[in-house]
Formats: C-alpha cells, structure tokens, sequence
C-alpha cells in the first residue's frame, strides 16, 4: 500500500525525522487558511499517489494566502497521470541550498534491501539511474543490521554527501530506516532530501509502501489505507475480497488468474488500436473458485464503472470447469436482472469446455456473445466498446 505524501510526513515526524509543517486541505478557502496558520511562503502540493507531481503542475509556491488559494484552484481537479487531485498540502517554504536523494527498499532480486542515493536530488530517480547512474549510489543493507551509524556513514559517503554535513546526515538516514523497519515498509523514499539555507537537513517530500501482508501487526495502518479518496469501485470489490485495480479505459476484464488477467489487459489493448484507442477498463481476478456469487460480485462491480462500454470474461477451466463458470455467468446476470446492460463477451477454454459453451448457449442471454478464441473475443469486446 502506497501512502500520500502528507501521511508519510507524519510518519517522519514520528519517529524524529525533521519534515516542515504541513496542513491537509481540501478546497482552495481550506488552503488559503492553512498558508494564514504558516505565514510566510508556503508550497501546495498535490497529494496523489504517482510521481512527478512537480512537473504536472501539482505543486507551486505562493507567497501570500491569496496566492495559495489561487494556486489551488490550480491544482484541485488536475489530472496526474489518472489520478485526479482531490486533496493538497500545503507546507511551509523551505530556502534551500542543496537537494539530495535518499531511498531504502526491498530488493527482491537479492533478497535483501537496498539503499539508493544521491547528491542529484529533486529529479526523477529514474532519469537519473538511466543518464547518470554513476551519480547513484547503491549500497546493500543487510536485513538484519539495517542502517545503523556505520552504515548511515556509508551511505552517505558512497553518495557524496559533502563531509562537513555526516554529522546531520546520519541520524536522519538512521531515523529513515527505524520508519522502514518498524512500519514494515518495502520502500521509504526521499526526495529531495535537502540541506536548507541555515544548515538543516529536511526531508521535504516522502514516499512510503507499507507491506500489506504486515498489516495484521500495524493496528494504525487499516487507518491509513481509508484516509483519502479511494476508489469507490475498488472498495466494493474489497467488501467482495476481489482482486480489482480500476483502470482508465472502456473494456471491462474479468479472468481467473492474474496471468491470464494480465495477457487478457495486453490483447484487449492490442485490439482497441484498431477500434478507436478503446483501452482495458480494470484488472479483475476473480481466481480459481468463479462461483455464481463470485462471478456475479465481480460484474456489479465493473457494470457499475459509468466508464466500461462492454465486458470480456476471460476464463480458462482448469479445477472450476467451463460449465461450472458458464452455470456462474448465467447465474451472475440472473442475480442482476436489469442491472446488467453492457454487452458481454465471453471465451471460455479448458476443462469440460463443450459443456459450457452449451449452457450459455441455451440460456441464449440477449447480452452475451460466445467467442471460440482469446484473441478474437478481445477483437469483439473492443469493437463493442467503440460502438
Ligand atoms: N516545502 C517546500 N519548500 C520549498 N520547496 C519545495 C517544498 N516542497 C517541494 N519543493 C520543491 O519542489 C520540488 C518538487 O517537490 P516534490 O519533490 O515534493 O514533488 P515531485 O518530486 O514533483 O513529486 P514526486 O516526488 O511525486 O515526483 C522539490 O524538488 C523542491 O525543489
Ligand atoms: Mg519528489
């Protein structure tokens, strides 16, 4: 689970990382009053859960309350990379010297964690690892020492944190990673970590993945994933345990499996180029047990995204068998009578396949059509979509 960056502040604060004030506002007369409460020069930020905020037009300075507000109604609404800005911070101004970068993570391919950092902050550490990767320094941290002062130093160092600033750099490199230990973290993030005009170190922007499979030990976190705006849609398919990711375009998925929902995702794309650009509507692995219940949650869910134009059922029979999951689809549209008005295609393949092309075919559902192959049913869903 990602956090919003104003939830990642405060997880800073908390454990003694030094961060800025920072006020959670929600409309343009909320952040006029939070840049009153700071004085001075304040910064709005969007507050969604993507990268490169700054570049999308997602966080400016203002220095004066009116100019806040202003450059609210600026960022409210602003769409970043699909996610629509609902909430700002607004922080108080830093007068900065120098930004670094600062990063620990799971580093599954070594399983281990890793530090990542840099005296090339405040740029998008991705670019930076692709144009200047000699200025990224990567130091394994063992999971079972962690950061502790030595290792702090060595970060720093390898990074190129200027000499005279160790001192300042490594209790808050050591802080950093008491967050990512004991909140269960697979990524803590900072950047810009920086070094402000009167010699303190800042961490001025975080990320933080809390990991999920922790929760059970973080009383604090079932909070933390409520906070903010999420999707409606994907907390009804959480109150049906359904594996559901929204997504941004018109051609709703259902399959059994995250691989086959994945491949479904790349054909459907694939298809829409030729039918108007139409694009996969959202992820829905509705896993190995398709039951009517199953199968009937997972369409209320996507029939109720305004977005979706057309449905594909992507199913391969494997211990649920074709007619059992055709018995789930006849049963799912049953289950919502009118509800269910968006054309839905469906390729069934696998275990006792004959059989359940059979029962769709004598339930002869004016919405449903059955097509033989993965490829040409995703041709069908799009066309639909665009139609
Ligand atoms: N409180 C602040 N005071 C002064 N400058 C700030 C403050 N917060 C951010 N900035 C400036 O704005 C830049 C971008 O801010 P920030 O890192 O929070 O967003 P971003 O990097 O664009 O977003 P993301 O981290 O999502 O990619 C920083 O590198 C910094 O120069
Ligand atoms: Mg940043």
């Amino acid at each position: 689970m990602d956090l919003y960056e104003y939830q990642a502040r405060d997880l800073f604060e908390s454990y003694g990382v030094p961060v800025l004030a920072g006020i959670v506002a929600d409309t343009p007369s909320e952040v006029r009053a939070a840049a009153e409460k700071l004085g001075g020069t304040v910064v709005v930020k969007a507050q969604v859960k993507t990268g490169g905020r700054g570049k999308a037009g997602g966080v400016k300075v203002a220095h004066n309350p009116a100019d806040a507000e202003a450059a609210a109604e600026a960022i409210f609404g602003l769409d970043i990379k699909g996610h629509i800005v609902r909430r700002v911070m607004v922080a108080a101004g830093a007068r900065i010297a120098q930004e670094f970068y600062f990063s620990v993570l799971l580093d599954r391919a070594n399983r281990s964690y890793l530090s990542l950092s840099s005296v090339e902050g405040g740029m998008e550490i991705e670019q930076l690892a692709v144009e200047k990767p000699e200025a990224l320094a990567r130091i394994e941290v063992d999971p079972l020492v962690g950061i502790d002062g030595v290792k702090a130093a060595e970060i720093a160092r390898a990074a190129g944190f200027p000499d005279e600033l160790l001192e300042r750099i490594v209790p808050v490199l050591e802080r950093l990673w008491w967050v990512y230990r004991d909140e269960d973290a697979t990524l803590v993030e900072v950047n810009p970590l920086v070094l402000t005009e009167s010699g303190d170190i800042i961490a001025l922007d975080g990320k933080i993945t809390l990991d999920e499979n922790a929760e059970f030990r973080h009383e604090g976190h079932a909070a933390l994933a409520e906070a903010g705006d999420i999707d409606p849609l994907e907390a009804k398919a959480k109150e049906s345990s359904l594996n559901y990711v929204k997504l941004d375009g018109q051609v709703g998925i259902i399959g059994n499996g995250a691989g086959l929902v994945m491949s479904t995702l790349d054909v459907v794309s694939y298809a829409g180029e030729k039918h108007g650009g139409v694009k996969p509507a959202n992820f829905l692995d509705i896993g190995g047990g398709a039951s009517a219940e199953v199968m009937a949650a997972g369409l209320d869910v996507i029939l109720g995204d305004p977005q979706v134009k057309s449905v594909f059922v992507n199913v391969f029979g494997g211990i649920t068998a074709c007619d059992a999951v055709a018995n789930g689809i006849v049963g799912a549209l049953d289950k919502l009578g009118d509800a269910a008005t968006k054309p839905l295609v469906v390729r069934l393949d696998g275990n006792n396949v004959e059989e359940g092309r059979q029962i769709l075919a004598d339930a002869a559902h004016p919405l449903v059509t059955v097509v033989d192959t993965m490829d040409d049913a995703a041709d069908k869903a799009a066309e639909l979509a665009n139609a």
